[in-house]
């Protein structure tokens, strides 16, 4: 199937490794939409022994699902896990900048966290059956986060690294922002 999900270059905040995790949290969810559509195209379960090298890391959390929806299970932990890991990383950088939303950006991340912590134990549970529509509202949220609340802290920080490359350059006399990153200070 056509992505799910197609990257758009204005999603992009110019911080390279967020970024890199935003393009990989949308292929995680392309990856769920193919299995999703895979498992709504079938009559029959899988065969037992059909490769999923996504079942290694849950086998655990998803071993008692029905055979049908275990890569779906699979995969929905591990973004889960993914998620939280980026929202750790973001929260790390916009302490690292001084981001005055960061109390309320945390509560957004938080909030997701728990909604999908809890859809993936509906799933385990056999309560909910995983489809695009669910999807398509995590692809909304996904999307809309990136491009307000994280584009919010992405511009305070390129706004602040810009002031302070211009505080020194008038100091040292130089032209332009610093091209020192803020990773680099790190
Ligand atoms: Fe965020
Ligand atoms: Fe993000």
């Amino acid at each position: 199937m056509s992505d799910f999900i197609r990257w758009q270059k204005n999603w992009a905040l110019q911080i390279p490794h967020l970024d890199q995790q935003h393009l990989e949290l949308v292929e995680h969810i392309n990856r769920i939409a193919s299995s999703v559509a895979r498992d709504t195209s079938r009559s029959a379960a899988p065969l037992e022994n059909e490769s999923n090298p996504s079942r290694q890391g849950h086998k655990s959390r998803c071993e008692d699902v029905p055979l049908h929806m275990r890569q779906i299970c699979d995969q929905i932990e591990e973004f889960i896990e993914q998620t939280r890991l980026h929202f750790r990383e973001e929260e790390a950088f916009m302490l690292q900048v001084d981001y005055p939303g960061y109390n309320q950006h945390k509560r957004e991340h938080g909030i997701l966290l728990a909604e999908l912590v809890d859809l993936a134990r509906q799933v385990r549970q056999g309560a909910e059956e995983f489809g695009l529509g669910t999807l398509t509202a995590l692809k909304r949220w996904l999307i809309v986060h990136i491009v307000t609340s994280d584009r919010a802290y992405a511009e305070y920080s390129h706004r602040r690294e810009h002031a302070r490359g211009g505080n020194v350059a008038a100091r040292e006399g130089l032209e332009g922002p610093s091209s020192q990153g803020w990773s680099a200070a790190g």
